[in-house]
């Protein structure tokens, strides 16, 4: 694993943009592999002022997100399909109908993972997946003990993952869904090349546990050390943990 210390989540978002920007120049139907939660902001937001800024044809890039809440309309503000169209999609001038984010419908759920991780498949698998990470080493919604062959599939959210998620329902953790459906960990270490990014002291032990602890479905992030091109930002925080 590759690991690059920056001075800020700016610096680390120019490094994200100036990969991504030239994977788009070389391979204009590339597929991005998009994570929600604070620590991609920046990336996608230095991605977004790059293209802009050279003029970068995105019209056929394509994109699958990690995961979503299951039983949650995907109109819902706070639902994954929204939070996609407002953070990537429309910033960067994508077309929404190439971008997927998981189905979370209650009807459908059961066939749905197997359906995505197909549909990866079809578009000749992720290019370049963006992580973030949990203080507890999730990576999507793949919590402690979650296999690390696994597939997309329906997972029940922990306790401490709805607690966390409250401020984006009113404070009320009886608004949070209950289950998801997310990326698996087989999933996700098929992409291509990986990007973790981890900011702020709260995320040091999880990075320093990915990167130098045992590989162990009890830290899902370690998974990253069995992918031949996975990279690791840090802020200094983050990284304040590593030997
Ligand atoms: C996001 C996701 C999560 C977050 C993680 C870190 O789609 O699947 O694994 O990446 O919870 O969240 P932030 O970046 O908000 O600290």
């Amino acid at each position: 694993t590759e690991i690059i210390i920056v001075k800020s989540q700016e610096e680390a978002g120019r490094i994200y943009a100036d990969r991504t920007a030239q994977l788009i120049k070389d391979k204009p139907a590339c597929v991005l592999g998009l994570a929600t939660g604070s620590s991609p902001l920046a990336a996608y937001q230095a991605l977004a002022a790059k293209v802009k800024e050279e003029g970068i044809d995105v019209s056929q890039v394509r994109g699958f997100a990690l995961d979503e809440y299951a039983g949650l309309d995907p109109n819902h503000p706070q639902s994954y399909r929204s939070t996609i169209n407002r953070t990537v999609v429309e910033p960067l001038g994508l077309d929404p109908a190439k971008v997927r984010v998981p189905n979370g419908n209650l009807d459908t759920i059961k066939d749905a993972g197997h359906e995505y991780d197909q549909a990866i498949e079809d578009a000749g698998g992720v290019d370049l997946q963006i992580l973030g990470i949990g203080t507890d080493g999730h990576i999507g919604f793949n919590e402690p003990g979650s296999s690390l062959a696994s597939g997309t599939r329906i997972k029940t959210l922990t306790e401490q993952t709805r607690i966390d998620n409250a401020r984006f329902f009113d404070g009320d953790i009886n608004k949070v869904p209950t289950h998801c459906i997310t990326q698996g960990i087989g999933t996700i270490l098929k992409a291509h090349q990986l990007v973790l990014l981890a900011f702020g002291a709260g995320k040091a032990e999880a990075v320093a546990e990915s990167v130098e602890g045992g590989i162990s479905s009890f830290c899902p992030a370690s998974a990253l050390q069995l992918h031949p091109h996975a990279t690791v930002i840090v802020d200094e925080a983050a990284a304040s943990r590593l030997r």
